[in-house]
């Protein structure tokens, strides 16, 4: 009865103009609805959103609403997390807003993305607790900072797979998707440096898309908890800071194996 009442609506002469130009861009460029909107829902969150960042998705904000309370002290006044690769601040914000006492820290290496990260951190009005932070992965973090979580959905889609992304998905910044020959390019720098930013028991949760087996054959000797969330299965790894290497070489330099 509702929804019919709703398509029965009458539109006016601009609303039906607008969605003719919506429909048209969304068939003849492909461009995502999302981007079209200026609108973006994660879980029951929404975000702003345009072509500066990536369009949220990550099963990582599942994991926090229903996993990661266990994984945290039971302190939970003081929490301090990361959110590494931050885009648009989505799982900032997540954490954030599923854990009342948690100062959450937003990086990201594109400007960019950071002004729309700075939009969704204020229109979710957590600005006192929620900054976000301009730096190359953690190389712009004081040595001194300790985490309780850090968290990251980095870009992680391989040079081979960039190649066959459908045309919705080129609407987005390469910035946040290419991960690489083998995907992990980022992934091996987060874990390359992780361990001196984490309490000793902290851990880090990383999405790393299709890239398990990779990730298991490139980090042989890393304990991984395998996270599954309702609609992911093997994505999520959840590492421990005591199992993270500490950092043997200086930074920027290539990596071996784990
Ligand atoms: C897959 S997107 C994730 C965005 C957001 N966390 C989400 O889940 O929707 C990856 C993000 O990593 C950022 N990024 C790429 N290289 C980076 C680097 N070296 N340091 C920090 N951020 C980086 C990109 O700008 C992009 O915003």
């Amino acid at each position: 009865m509702h929804i019919k009442k709703h398509h029965s609506r009458l539109l006016t002469s601009s609303q039906i103009d607008r969605a003719d130009r919506i429909l048209d861009a969304r068939i003849k460029s492909r461009t995502p609805l999302a981007y079209l909107l200026n609108e973006a829902w994660l879980g029951r969150h929404r975000f702003f959103v345009d072509q500066r960042v990536i369009i949220p998705r990550s099963f990582i904000a599942e994991f926090i609403e229903t996993g990661l309370a266990q994984w945290l002290p039971a302190r939970r006044k003081k929490l301090r997390a990361l959110d590494l690769c931050t885009g648009s601040g989505c799982l900032a914000i997540v954490l954030a807003k599923t854990f009342r006492g948690m100062h959450v820290d937003a990086v990201d290496v594109s400007g960019p993305a950071l002004e729309v990260a700075h939009v969704n951190i204020k229109r979710h009005h957590l600005q006192s607790r929620t900054r976000a932070i301009l730096s190359d992965l953690l190389t712009g973090i004081p040595e001194s900072v300790r985490y309780d979580l850090i968290v990251s959905n980095p870009p992680y889609v391989r040079t081979s797979s960039m190649r066959a992304l459908p045309m919705e998905y080129r609407h987005e910044p390469t910035l946040a998707l290419a991960g690489g020959t083998d995907g992990l390019e980022l992934v091996s720098r987060i874990l390359d440096s992780a361990r001196q930013y984490l309490t000793p028991k902290g851990v880090l949760v990383l999405e790393v898309g299709h890239n398990k087996k990779a990730m298991e054959k490139t980090f042989p000797r890393l304990p991984i908890l395998w996270l599954d969330t309702l609609s992911s299965e093997g994505m999520l790894a959840l590492i421990e800071a005591k199992d993270i290497p500490e950092r043997s070489k200086p930074r920027g330099q290539k990596r071996g194996k784990t």
